[in-house]
């Protein structure tokens, strides 16, 4: 306890030195969430970045995530406590192929949405980014007279064809953590909890999401949580969100959805960050998140378009 108190100490006192921010996603360590300025879901956190005035970003999050930052920020600092918090649907998607898709269907002159998920060279080649927060408004504004090549999360993007009714091409690829719950390991806790409200992250399959009572990004996980008048919710997303959640709701019973093996859901990716390395990232200002500039100047303008149409 004294050490991981002597730790936190020496992150406030590095970020000040560095006049440095603390961004932290809603997945990672309760330790970190604490000492993080801002903690947030994708969508957040890319309004924070875009919006700090301070010389150095430490990204508590995926890689993925604080690209965005940089592709945001060219001249700031942008580190990552573990360089290889990578992420499957990134994985799922190499730029090099959605190239040659986009090339080999030229003639279909598909309008391009890519979930936040995915590299700044997937970014570049895409008209625009959408969040799980802000994926339903990004595809409603999309031109009605071309198909939407959607990528890379054919769950989401399932997800989204519901709402909106807009047919989409769906890349396929999808989060490894959520595609984890089953319609069985969600059953299970409900027969435990029958009273329960059940919430859950688009990137489940939809044989979970027909179980849950609201289907949403993580932060918007928090309002559904702290308007609900009952008083047990069960959380069908990876397990850092329960944090985030007891600490803004403590009235509420919130239970993590569990898998067929695990009473909880853990991205490995979001886990490779730990205190430690933060304050050593803070400390080194390594490992840094460069980009390729003329990636970085195409990947910006989807990124923009996102944050203009999802005011
Ligand atoms: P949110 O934007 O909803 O936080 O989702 C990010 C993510 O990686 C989900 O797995
Ligand atoms: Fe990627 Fe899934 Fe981990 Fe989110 S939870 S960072 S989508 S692997």
């Amino acid at each position: 306890m004294a050490a991981s108190l002597d730790l936190k100490e020496e992150i406030l006192a590095l970020k000040k030195e560095r006049n440095a921010v603390i961004l932290a996603h809603n997945y990672q360590t309760g330790d970190i969430q604490d000492v993080a300025d801002h903690v947030g879901d994708s969508l957040g956190l890319a309004y924070q970045a875009k919006a700090t005035h301070a010389a150095v970003i430490a990204f508590c999050g995926v890689h993925f995530m604080a690209e965005t930052a940089k592709i945001v920020n060219p001249g700031k600092i942008v580190v990552l406590p573990d360089k290889d918090a990578g992420c499957s649907l990134e994985q799922a998607c190499p730029a090099a192929e959605l190239a040659a898709f986009l090339t080999a269907n030229a003639d279909r002159n598909h309008y391009v949405i890519a979930y936040i998920n995915c590299s700044a060279a997937v970014k570049a080649l895409s008209d625009v980014i959408c969040t799980s927060g802000n994926a339903v408004k990004i595809v409603n504004q999309a031109p009605a007279d071309r198909p939407i090549l959607f990528v890379p999360d054919e769950n989401l993007g399932a997800w989204v064809i519901e709402q909106t009714g807009r047919k989409m091409d769906l890349w396929q690829g999808n989060c490894y953590v959520h595609v984890e719950f089953t319609r069985a390991s969600i059953q299970r806790i409900k027969a435990e909890y029958p009273d329960a409200l059940v919430v859950a992250h688009p990137e489940c399959t939809r044989a979970v999401r027909l179980l849950a009572d609201e289907v949403c990004s993580t932060e918007k996980m928090v309002a559904f949580c702290k308007n609900s008048a009952v008083g047990n919710i069960i959380v069908v997303t990876e397990s850092g969100m329960l944090h985030r959640l007891r600490k803004e709701c403590p009235d509420k019973n919130l239970i993590a959805g569990p898998t067929d093996l695990c009473a909880c859901a853990d991205c490995r990716y979001m886990k490779m960050n730990t205190l430690q390395k933060l304050r050593d990232c803070l400390a080194t200002l390594q490992p840094r998140v460069e980009i390729e500039e003329s990636i970085r100047r195409r990947a910006e303008i989807p990124l923009l378009r996102m944050l203009e149409q999802s005011k």
